[in-house]
């Protein structure tokens, strides 16, 4: 297994380019069930969850083919590939595969959608939480499908086709809305869904279905409207920028002090991370072509934050700005509200000697003048992160093991950070 090997001390100084965002490529590639013609996204990032999901993909008949530039070869265009679905020949996901994958079980919205049944296994527990799936269950059951759960599965039908409806999301989903996106689109009548989760990747996902002939009104806002249609054809996206990969590389910028612009990606996508790094010290500055983030001199201050659902400031970076605060001049509080057990990376980043204590949904970071390396294993993808964020100013050699988690939403992170001056390899086993 691969490990990352960083030595702390550099300042980070360059450009960084931002890939294409993991969390939007990932439903806009599993839309592709919902047409038999060919959606070509441009943009997709190299990672690990791509490729399984290509192969699950393929499980169900989607045939897929790369075009353009390689990545290796011109970094920062990310891939262009077109994805067929022509016929469907498997309408079931089994739990080898899903379990591997979360965003897997999403596929059981087109599935119905288009082929009136779908056969998709519970995903099983995973690392940050039991995360379960009683909303897609409810609204699916909302827009006229029959759901049983047998041996593990999900196993949902609706004869005729679905149905438009009403229907209101007692909590926010990311998941659940891109679903019921995917799956009104080709219900009949009108369907309307209310507190919908309003991430930028829920518009991405609204604007490919659009493009694909759907008509979606209010994506972005908490009332989302669709107009159910016939048939969907094929479209070509541009898959948006990767915010939680910018939020990540700017928190590392704040962390090691420097100048780094980040090449490809928007100061709107992630205004209230932005803002808490503004705080703490780091200035930010939106370019023509992406965003600048500098700290020269300061020092880092202490941030209260909560996470929250779009625009509130992102889990997915909660990890990263934990990394950041152990270092400030004071005493932060961080709250989880989206997922309950994300803080394993508190024990890890204890052993570079931070330190933080747990109280429920509540961690207290005291910052500390140094921290200094150690062997530390990641637990899961953004927690990973944050320990090379430590690592990068850590005195001596941090040692990152099980960084598959890593290689699941970061493209090619050791050589972006290592273009800017970072001490980061990887040793590969
Ligand atoms: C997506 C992102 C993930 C991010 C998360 C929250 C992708 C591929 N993943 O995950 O990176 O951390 O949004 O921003 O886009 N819940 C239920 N019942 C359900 C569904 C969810 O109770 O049926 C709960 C979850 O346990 C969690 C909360 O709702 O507590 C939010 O989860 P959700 O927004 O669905 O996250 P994902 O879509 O899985």
């Amino acid at each position: 297994m691969d490990r990352i090997r960083i030595r702390g001390g550099n300042t980070l100084n360059g450009t960084i380019p931002i890939s294409g965002a993991k969390n939007a490529t990932l439903p806009l590639m599993i839309a592709s069930l919902l047409t038999d013609d060919t959606l070509t996204l441009e943009n997709v990032p190299h990672l690990a969850d791509v490729e399984q999901l290509i192969r699950i993909l393929g499980n169900h008949g989607v045939d897929y083919a790369v075009s353009g530039k390689r990545l290796r070869h011109d970094p920062g265009s990310g891939r262009t590939i077109h994805f067929t679905a022509r016929t469907i020949v498997d309408t079931t996901a089994p739990y080898e595969l899903v379990s591997k994958m979360r965003a897997s079980f999403w596929v059981i919205g087109p599935l119905l959608a288009r082929m009136h049944k779908a056969r998709v296994s519970l995903p099983g527990g995973c690392a940050i939480g039991t995360r379960p799936v009683d909303l897609f269950i409810d609204g699916l059951r909302a827009l006229g499908a029959t759901i049983d759960i047998d041996n593990g599965y999900v196993v949902a039908e609706a004869k005729g086709g679905l149905v438009g409806n009403r229907y209101v999301f007692p909590k926010v989903s990311v998941g659940a809305t891109h679903v019921m996106m995917m799956a009104a689109s080709l219900a009949k009548g009108e369907t309307v869904i209310e507190n919908a989760a309003r991430e930028p990747e829920i518009v991405d996902l609204a604007r490919c279905l659009n493009a694909m002939g759907a008509r979606i009104s209010g994506a972005g806002t908490p009332t989302l409207t669709i107009e159910g249609v016939e048939a969907l054809s094929g479209a070509r996206h541009r898959v948006l920028p990767d915010r939680i990969e910018t939020g990540t590389y700017a928190m590392a910028v704040a962390m090691t002090g420097g100048d780094v612009t980040l090449e490809g990606t928007s100061v709107d996508l992630l205004q209230s991370a932005l803002s808490a790094l503004t705080t703490a010290g780091a200035a930010i500055e939106a370019t023509p072509t992406g965003v600048r983030v500098m700290r020269n001199g300061g020092g880092i201050h202490p941030v209260d934050v909560i996470t929250d659902p779009y625009p509130g400031f992102p889990t997915d970076l909660q990890a990263q700005f934990m990394a950041l605060m152990t270092r400030s001049d004071g005493v932060a509080h961080i709250t989880e509200t989206i997922f309950e057990n994300r803080f394993m990376h508190v024990q890890e980043l204890a052993r570079l000697g931070a330190k933080i204590s747990l109280s429920g949904q509540v961690a207290t970071i005291e910052g500390v003048t140094r921290l200094t390396g150690a062997p530390v294993m990641a637990t899961d993808l953004r927690a990973s992160v944050s320990l090379v964020i430590a690592g990068l100013v850590a005195e001596g050699d941090t040692m990152v093991s099980r960084v598959y988690h890593l290689d699941r939403g970061f493209e090619r992170l050791e050589e972006k950070l290592g273009a800017c001056g970072a001490e980061i390899e990887r040793i590969s086993s």
